[in-house]
This record gives structure tokens, C-alpha cells and sequence, in this order.
């Protein structure tokens, strides 16, 4: 997505060092364009930074957090607590990206009410601009309620990893006519219902084409082919930080080895007596 762009013409006049803010409907106006979204998960300031910085559009303080920062087994113990202290630290250190923060498990699901409470809190006490949380036509009548109360909402659909349990695994969902009409019935109700953009998760790249292309709002893709509007990936997967990566990740970097080799190279020294030497100590 090129730089957002107002009725005067480009928002980032030369002179003026802050770029314009990513706004739910630069989104759209992207998707208008045929721009590409890109989106990028952020769980601390110095990454969020970096990725704000190379002109990342959308930063998800994502539950991925739960197995890519607190190593649990899945998002389901991720807690709202957890989801504000790593939302208030990423929105505190971007000035263009749009920061959205997942609901976790359990903090939603129960009620349009439930999500208004813990999306309110998350508001108020992080500085993100929007919420998403997972599910089609059963959380409809939430995102009419946070929208229709002025908290953007983006919304989650295929592979569901909150639902891990049900689906059995981590699965491609969508297959088959039946599943396919399901999901694109899902991903109309919520758009109807206000949400702004659609994630779709590990979902057949032609359904994902199809549910694009019946959208007037953005898709973002992850394991989703190639013609969603925009994508998403899990940042230590794309970085290469990760010891185990999804066949849908592409990894950009080789962060993991990097860490690997500087935390060798350190003890190496300290075991030596090389490190630290003059150039690093106070000789007087
Ligand atoms: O939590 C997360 O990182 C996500 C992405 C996989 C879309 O929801």
C-alpha cells in the first residue's frame, strides 16, 4: 500500500518528517486501488519499530504471541492482560502502521456485551486503533456492537487457532462446496455487520480469490494464495527467528542462526578472558 493520500494529494509533504497514520479506511481505498496491504504481527516496541519504519501498513499485536513470545503450546492461555501489555507497548512505538490487537480466547465469545467489555478495555488501555477476534456469523451482532460503538473491527476466518481443539489440528478449512459456501456466507456477515477487513487463515487460494473478490473490504491472507488484498505472517516465522515454520511461511531472514552465532561468539569470549577487553572497559 502506497503512502495514505488525502483529498489534497500526498499526506507526507517532504517537509513534514511524520507520516500520515494508517486509518481503517486507507484500507479500502487500497483495495480500490489494487494496492497490497502488508501486515506483520508485533509483540514488543523495538519490532514494532522496525516494521513501522520499512513501512509496514498494519501491525497485529496477535494471541500468536501466546507460542511465538510466551512459549505455551497454543494461543488458548493467552490472557487479556497479556494482550494489553504487549498492545500498550507496540502502540506506543509506531507512527504510521494501524495497530490492532486480538481479543484472546474466553474474553469474547460469550456475548456482544463480553466483547464490548474487553475490546472497550483494550481501547483505553493500549492506544490501538482496532480489535479482531475470530468467527463468522456467530459473532456477527459483536461486531455490530463494537463498530456501531466506534471500535474498528477486523475479523478472522478459515483456521481459527482459538478453535484448535474443535477443528482437530491445524487444518485447511474450506474445502468442499458445503465448507466453502459456509465460509463465504461467514465472510459477508461480517462485512455486513461493519468489520473492516477479513483475515483468512490456511484457505484454499481459490476460495480465498472468490471471497476477495465478492468483498468490498480487504481480505488478508495467510496460507490464503496469492489474491487476497493483503498479507499477514507471523513475524519470527518471516524473520527466520523461528526453529519451526508453517509451509505457507515464507522466511525473509535468518534471524535464529544470526542469535545462535552472536550468543556463541559472546560466551566464547567471556570463556577466553577476550571480552571484555580495553576498547569496551573503563581504564580509569
Ligand atoms: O495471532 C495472530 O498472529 C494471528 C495471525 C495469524 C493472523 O491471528
Amino acid at each position: 500500500m502506497s503512502e495514505p493520500s488525502g483529498p489534497t494529494g500526498p499526506v507526507t509533504p517532504p517537509s513534514e518528517p511524520r507520516p500520515r497514520r494508517v486509518r481503517v479506511h486507507h484500507l479500502r481505498e487500497a483495495k480500490e486501488r489494487g494496492e497490497r496491504i502488508t501486515m506483520l504481527t508485533a509483540y514488543d516496541a523495538p519490532t514494532a519499530q522496525i516494521f513501522d519504519e520499512v513501512g509496514t501498513d498494519v501491525l497485529l499485536v496477535g494471541d500468536s504471541l501466546g507460542d511465538n513470545f510466551y512459549g505455551y503450546a497454543s494461543t488458548i492461555p493467552v490472557t487479556v492482560d497479556e494482550m494489553i501489555h504487549h498492545g500498550r507497548a507496540v502502540a506506543g512505538a509506531v507512527r504510521r502502521a494501524l495497530v490492532v490487537v486480538d481479543l484472546p480466547f474466553g474474553s469474547y465469545e460469550a456475548s456482544p456485551q463480553q466483547a464490548h467489555a474487553t475490546a472497550a478495555r483494550v481501547m483505553k488501555e493500549t492506544g490501538a486503533t482496532a480489535v479482531k477476534f475470530e468467527g463468522g456469523r456467530r459473532v456477527a451482532e459483536h461486531v455490530k456492537l463494537l463498530v456501531s460503538s466506534g471500535i474498528p473491527v477486523m475479523g478472522h476466518l478459515g483456521f481459527t487457532p482459538q478453535s484448535e481443539n474443535v477443528f482437530g489440528g491445524k487444518r485447511v478449512q474450506g474445502r468442499g462446496t458445503d465448507a466453502a459456501e459456509r465460509l463465504s456466507e461467514d465472510a459477508l456477515a461480517l462485512q455486513e455487520a461493519g468489520a473492516f477487513a477479513v483475515v483468512l487463515e490456511m484457505v484454499p487460494a481459490p476460495l480465498a480469490a472468490r471471497i476477495t473478490e465478492i468483498l468490498a473490504v480487504p481480505t488478508i491472507g495467510i496460507g490464503a494464495g496469492p489474491a487476497c488484498d493483503g498479507q499477514v505472517l507471523v513475524w519470527p516465522d518471516m524473520a527466520g527467528l523461528s526453529s519451526w515454520t508453517p509451509r505457507f511461511a515464507k522466511t525473509y531472514g535468518r534471524l535464529r542462526e544470526e542469535l545462535l552465532s552472536a550468543a556463541r561468539a559472546y560466551n566464547d569470549e567471556v570463556r577466553a578472558g577476550t571480552f571484555p577487553d580495553d576498547a569496551h572497559s573503563f581504564t580509569e
